[in-house]
């Protein structure tokens, strides 16, 4: 079967909420919070695998390139480990802009896949998460 990422339509929110069910144990993303972002999603087939949800939170200026934050991203447990989620942030990565993200300290697995896509470590934020408290590492993309 072949993978399509493309911009999620609004009949993917009931799959990427599911997803993100599935993938964090609990919903903590409701349908507006995907509305209110940009979302992208990979298709297998007829089905929705995984997505990713950014937004820009600075437009750019004659001497500053736009920013832009990663918000969520999450594939399926047995879709994992075929290249899903490098595809959606290499779709993500081709704006042209500083990337920023925030990921758990215990999350190995997406450190070491935004490491392997050119994100560097910049700073720590303790108390940053919730359901279980745990520090955050912020990370860049120039
Ligand atoms: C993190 C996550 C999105 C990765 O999805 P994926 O489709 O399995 O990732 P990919 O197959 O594209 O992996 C790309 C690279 O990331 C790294 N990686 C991914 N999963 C890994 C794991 N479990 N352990 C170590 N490295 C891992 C590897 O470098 C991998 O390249 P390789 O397979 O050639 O070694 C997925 O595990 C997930 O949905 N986790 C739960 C939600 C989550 O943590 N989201 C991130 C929030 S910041």
């Amino acid at each position: 079967m072949t993978l399509t990422v493309r911009a999620a339509r609004p009949n993917d929110t009931a799959a990427m909420l599911k997803i993100e069910k599935e993938c964090f144990g609990f919903d903590h993303w409701r349908t507006e919070d995907f509305a209110a972002n940009q979302c992208i999603v990979a298709e297998l087939g007829e089905q929705v695998v995984g997505f990713l949800v950014s937004r820009e939170t600075f437009a750019g200026s004659v001497s500053e390139l736009p920013e832009r934050e990663i918000l969520n991203l999450a594939v399926l447990p047995s879709f994992r480990r075929h290249g899903i989620a490098r595809q959606l942030l290499e779709t993500e990565l081709r704006h042209r802009a500083t990337f920023f993200l925030e990921v758990r300290e215990s999350n190995a697995a997406a450190q070491e896949l935004y490491r392997s896509c050119g994100f560097k470590e910049i700073a720590r934020r303790k108390h940053y998460y919730q359901y279980p408290a745990e520090t955050a590492i912020v990370m860049q993309m120039k």
